[in-house]
């Protein structure tokens, strides 16, 4: 009886375990495409002035002088993660100012932040 109950406890983790050793991180949740409209016309009612491609655009001219052409336009950069954007939003840099949550929403922001971010590589899955 005894044998048989740890024959039968080999064959239940012997079922279990591949299937737990191989599930998958959860994929990242897609970003919905309303979002990034919604971020796109935020971005052009509050950062565009300063942010759209082109000269006469200070942002954009400013970028160019510190990063480099390649990394002058927010809206076509492939490396800005929604942890800079917001850090930066709300507390400028150097010309640019500050926005507040009264000026723009913490979902506001959100937003604006997955739309820029809409260009960076799917994150790496965490280990744990
Ligand atoms: C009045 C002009 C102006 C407005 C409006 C503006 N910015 Fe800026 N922004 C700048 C300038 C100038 C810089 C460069 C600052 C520096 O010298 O480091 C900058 C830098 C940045 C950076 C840092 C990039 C880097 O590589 O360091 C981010 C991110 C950014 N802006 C996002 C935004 C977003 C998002 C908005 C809209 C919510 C916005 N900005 C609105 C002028 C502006």
């Amino acid at each position: 009886m005894r044998r048989t109950i740890h024959a039968l406890a080999l064959v239940l983790a012997a079922a279990w375990m591949p299937t737990t050793l191989q599930a998958a991180a959860p994929p990242a949740p897609p970003v919905a495409a309303a979002d990034i409209a919604a971020g796109k016309s935020l971005f052009d009612r509050w950062c565009a002035e300063c942010h759209a491609p082109g000269h006469g655009h200070p942002g954009t001219q400013q970028l160019e002088r510190l990063r480099g052409a390649k990394l002058a336009e927010l809206e076509s950069r492939p490396d800005l993660t929604a942890a800079l954007i917001r850090y930066v939003v709300r507390n400028g840099q150097n010309a640019m100012p500050a926005y507040r949550p009264s000026e723009i929403s913490d979902a506001g922001l959100e937003q604006i932040s997955r739309y820029l971010g809409r260009n960076q590589p799917p994150a790496k899955p965490r280990r744990r």
